[in-house]
């Protein structure tokens, strides 16, 4: 089986943003290919270094919604990254081949340093080394695992761009001891089909907006959240008629209802035959169906809270095995010195 991997940061509660976008294609890849997911904590000190009170929190939540979607520790390898210190000396091991011009020409260097990196506006200083280099931490956690496929949404295809080409350069100074094949696999992005979903003031569903509704939510929080929802403008009183294409709404019901209900609204909007109050309950009733089985399934692990360490644990456990295989042929590749160890710890 062909081996994929992929990472998040821990931001907390994920929303259906995060779930239709990235959890449950992971949850789909799950049965075909040779699975590893983890919880990218180091990632989120390249930003939050100044304050890191939420991170292990935010760490188990993230953990907690991954199994409640049905991310299974039985067949995928689920783990958080600090507990696998071999990212770290990949990491390093890569920065000393990679030209300090190909961090910053990354898209997302420029962009997030002008989005939070302004001190004057209250952001955070990001002029940190740690920032410059978190893409190439990201190649190292994908080379580690020599992975050949990582599923990430448009917005991390720079990243692995990045990482091909940082393996490539790898692969020149330093191929294999004994010849065959470069020690570390160009991996290949597996492009997340992601449907377009906005959140309830019709932006980008995206936790800085606060526009999510969290896979957390209860249905009566579920209801309200869709109850205000922004609707195609064009509908200002209900003898209006709308356009579901227009429409937050239909963009949302697109993704949840059924071909059926689709037509009901398509009909009933264009014809001002239904008003958006119950067109918003038909889709209430059908993102309440989908987080259902989440919610109950996620109960199960919120009431034995060791389960869930355990399982991350288990799984770094898992993830570090791998990891020191490839890091044993990076060390012979580099001719590193060897010394009689019975076994590497740390
Ligand atoms: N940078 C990714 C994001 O912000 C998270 C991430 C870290 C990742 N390491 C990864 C994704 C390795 C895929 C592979 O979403
Ligand atoms: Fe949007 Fe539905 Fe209202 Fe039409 S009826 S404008 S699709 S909320």
């Amino acid at each position: 089986m062909k081996r994929v991997l992929s990472g998040m940061r821990p931001t907390g509660k994920l929303h259906l943003g995060n779930y239709m976008g990235a959890l449950l294609n992971w949850v789909r890849l799950q049965g075909d290919y040779e699975c590893y997911f983890f919880i990218a904590d180091w990632h989120a000190l390249t930003t939050d270094y100044a304050d890191t009170s939420k991170i292990a929190e935010n760490t188990l939540e993230v953990a907690l919604d991954w199994l409640a979607a049905g991310l299974d520790p039985e067949r995928s390898v689920v783990f958080v990254q600090s507990s696998v210190p071999e990212h770290a000396e990949l990491h390093l091991l890569l920065s000393m081949i990679t030209p300090l011009g190909w961090l910053e020409r990354v898209p997302t260097y420029k962009e997030q340093q002008q989005q939070i990196g302004d001190v004057a506006a209250g952001g955070k200083d990001l002029s940190t080394y740690g920032f410059l280099g978190y893409p190439l931490l990201q190649s190292a956690d994908i080379l580690l695992y020599q992975a050949d496929f990582v599923p990430v949404g448009q917005d991390q295809v720079a990243h692995v761009e990045l990482t091909r080409e940082v393996a490539r350069r790898f692969n020149q100074f330093y191929p294999p001891p004994a010849g065959g094949a470069p020690v570390l696999p160009e991996p290949q992005v597996l492009l997340t089909p992601s449907p377009k979903l906005p959140g309830t003031d019709g932006r980008k569903m995206s936790k800085s907006y606060g526009n999510t509704i969290l896979l957390t939510d209860p249905e009566p929080v579920v209801r309200q959240k869709l109850k205000t929802m922004v609707t195609d403008p064009a509908r200002v009183r209900r003898s209006d008629p709308g356009e579901p294409d227009l429409c937050p709404v239909g963009d949302l019901h697109k993704v949840f209802s059924t071909p059926e209900t689709m037509e009901r609204v398509y009909a009933g909007c264009r014809s001002a035959g239904i008003g958006c109050i119950e067109c918003k309950g038909w889709l209430a009733d059908a993102v309440v169906a989908q987080l259902n089985p989440l919610q109950e399934r996620r109960r199960e692990y919120e009431n034995s809270p060791a389960l869930v360490r355990e399982i991350l644990a288990q799984g770094s456990c898992r993830a570090r095995a791998r990891a020191g295989e490839t890091m044993e042929q990076v060390r012979d590749a580099l001719h590193l010195v060897e010394l009689p160890t019975e076994e590497r710890s740390r």
